[in-house]
């Protein structure tokens, strides 16, 4: 069963988008819109527009856009029908009796119940005689009993099919397991067995407590090293973090960036419980993103080895652009955190702490990284070094700590603070002309839909996608003219075959009494459903009148009746005599 149409219009009208959206991001006020730096992508214009008139949002550099549930389903990680529970008890509604539970949310919430039972199933295995090896293994990298209960590490077993029996026995179907990728389909089609054999195993926790996903390690120098749960319909690696429930709990708004999960375990056992780590691929906007929601500030605790350096120059404009102040951490010795703690014994918690506070900011960490390109002994050395270093610096934005950089500069170079602040003045202006310049062409690209996929009929019929664009529009702001639209215009005279489903979806749902536009979210997939807003966002403040109306109506008339291209050259004599005449016709 589905949500009615009158309990969504309720939950829309208790959960009004400005304010349920105030406390992700920080919204200005902007004639009757409000505008902010949009929570979906990084950004440092802001490109997020909320229209309270409809409730609805739409960001200009990404496209996202949507009504409140689609909001809450992309920044709360939610499918649709978890959507509307987390907005229904915000609102302190009831959920209607016989809730919809569709086939989707019913898999996702067997997939968190499978990996809880496989998460005991091998925690518990650990402390069998089978999982003895894994044990030893822990406390050879010198986890405590208590540590190793804190994540739930556990241990996966030689035996092909021993989680796979266990949590049948409880009752789980084998597609279930397969879908949670706690199993594999056998290739000859007969039954599954377990993905995870011979490693020891960490479950990753979401921050709200689901395990959602495993890393397993080889406990020899085989590879792969470590293996990971596959994209899930519970899990996409690169949106998530590793320890981000037990970090969200530590009562700092800074968070420590580790490489990998033995980093995370470690720094934690030495009383760092705001540690995270990325899934075994380079940290993405996504993962930046999450991290902005529950930190201010993130040290990078990368490995000293040249991979390690690698990766913390890819983060540094990822994290920034997400808005996060950043600090880099060098650890001595070319080791990773957990070796540095481990060499340490007893000291290695204080002496992580030291490390910590020596820390220095990504631009420090920056221009120390760029002396190692230039000849600082010759002059035409130090005027490369210093001004790739004024571009450095010219890309902070508060001027306290611009100037704090500026004079360490000139006084080390023994130049003129005038002459290098005109040079950052100089990269200013260039700057901000280049990001007025980008941003513009974003948003003209976005509105004109050029070079568009999704929407590939828009470039070859731009005139009739333009109309029946239109006309879609004007039907679902003024649902009153359906019946004469509809009279005017059938779906089949629509080129565009994107406009002609929104055409068909809306006056169905019209006839058939109900607001358009109230259950989008669930009927469309994220990008229709996204379209959908960026077409509302479009006409949002033009006029659209009965006058335009007739415009609209005669285009899409006028481009449908011409032949597809192509047809022209199959026509016979006659057909094409008929068709030139139909032409003339209408010119009339
Ligand atoms: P590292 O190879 O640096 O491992 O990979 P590590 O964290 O130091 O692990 P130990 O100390 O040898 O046990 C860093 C991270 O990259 C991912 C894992 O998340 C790992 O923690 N990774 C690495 C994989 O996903 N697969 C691999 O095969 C290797
Ligand atoms: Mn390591």
């Amino acid at each position: 069963m589905k949500f009615t149409e009158s309990f969504l219009q309720e939950l829309k009208m208790r959960n009004e988008l400005a304010d349920v959206a105030a406390s992700y991001v920080s919204l200005k006020r902007r004639g009757r819109n409000l505008i902010g730096l949009c929570p979906f992508h990084g950004e440092k214009t802001p490109s997020f527009n909320i229209y309270t008139e409809d409730n609805h949002f739409y960001c200009f550099g990404c496209g996202a856009g949507g009504d409140v549930i689609s909001f809450i389903m992309r920044i709360e990680n939610l499918d649709y029908v978890e959507a509307v529970k987390y907005l229904a008890q915000r609102a302190g509604m009831d959920l209607p009796e016989n809730s919809y539970d569709d086939s989707m949310s019913r898999l996702r919430k067997r997939i968190f119940e499978a990996n809880r039972e496989a998460a005991h199933f091998y925690y518990k295995s650990l402390y069998l005689p089978v999982g003895r090896e894994g044990l030893d293994y822990f406390h050879c990298r010198m986890l405590s009993d208590r540590t190793i209960r804190h994540f739930g590490l556990g241990f996966a077993d030689d035996d092909w099919t021993s989680l796979t029996a266990h949590l049948k026995s409880l009752g789980f179907s084998e597609n279930e397991l397969v879908a949670a990728n706690l199993a594999v389909q056998r290739r000859s089609g007969n039954g599954v067995y377990d993905r995870f054999t011979n490693r020891v195993m960490f479950p990753i926790i979401d921050p709200r407590g689901n395990v959602i996903a495993f890393g397993g390690r080889i406990m020899t120098d085989q590879k792969p090293k470590y293996l990971n749960t596959a994209d899930t319909p519970v899990f996409k690696k690169s949106e998530n973090l590793f320890s981000l429930n037990n970090a969200k709990n530590s009562g700092s708004r800074t968070l420590l960036l580790c490489e990998g999960y033995m980093d995370v375990i470690a720094v934690n056992q030495a009383g760092f419980s705001n540690a995270v780590a990325t899934l075994g691929t380079s940290l993405t906007t996504e993962q930046a993103m999450l991290m902005k929601r529950y930190a201010d500030e993130v040290i990078i605790c990368y490995d000293a080895d040249e991979a390690g350096q690698k990766a913390t120059s890819r983060a540094i404009p990822i994290l920034r652009d997400a808005g996060l102040v950043i600090r880099v951490l060098t650890i001595p010795n070319g080791k990773d955190p957990d070796e540095f703690i481990r060499s340490k014994g007893a000291d290695g918690p204080a002496a992580f702490a030291a490390v910590i506070e020596r820390s220095g900011n990504d631009i420090d960490y920056r221009l120390q990284k760029l002396r190692g390109e230039f000849n600082l002994e010759t002059s035409d050395g130090k005027v490369a070094y210093l001004e790739a270093a004024s571009k450095i610096i010219a890309s902070v934005v508060s001027p306290i700590e611009r100037d704090v950089y500026a004079s360490k500069l000139c006084k080390e170079f023994e130049i003129d603070k005038t002459a290098f602040n005109a040079q950052l003045q100089k990269l200013d202006k260039s700057r901000s002309r280049e990001e007025n310049r980008r941003q513009q062409q974003k948003i003209r690209a976005e509105l004109s839909g050029t070079a568009d996929r999704f929407d590939a009929d828009r470039a070859k019929e731009r005139r009739s996608s333009s109309a029946e664009e239109a006309l879609v529009v004007y039907l679902v702001n003024n649902p009153d003219s359906c019946d004469y639209i509809s009279s005017e215009i059938s779906p089949g005279q629509f080129k565009n075959s994107l406009m002609r489903r929104y055409y068909e979806y809306f006056l169905e749902r019209i006839k058939s009494g109900k607001d358009p536009l109230n259950n989008t979210t669930a009927d469309f997939s994220r990008e229709e459903n996204n379209r959908v807003y960026k077409m509302l966002t479009k006409y949002a403040g033009v006029a659209q009148t009965k006058q335009t109306l007739g415009e609209y109506i005669k285009v899409i008339r006028e481009e449908s009746a011409k032949p597809k291209r192509g047809d022209v050259e199959k026509m016979s004599g006659d057909e094409l005599n008929a068709y030139l005449e139909k032409i003339r016709n209408s010119k009339k």
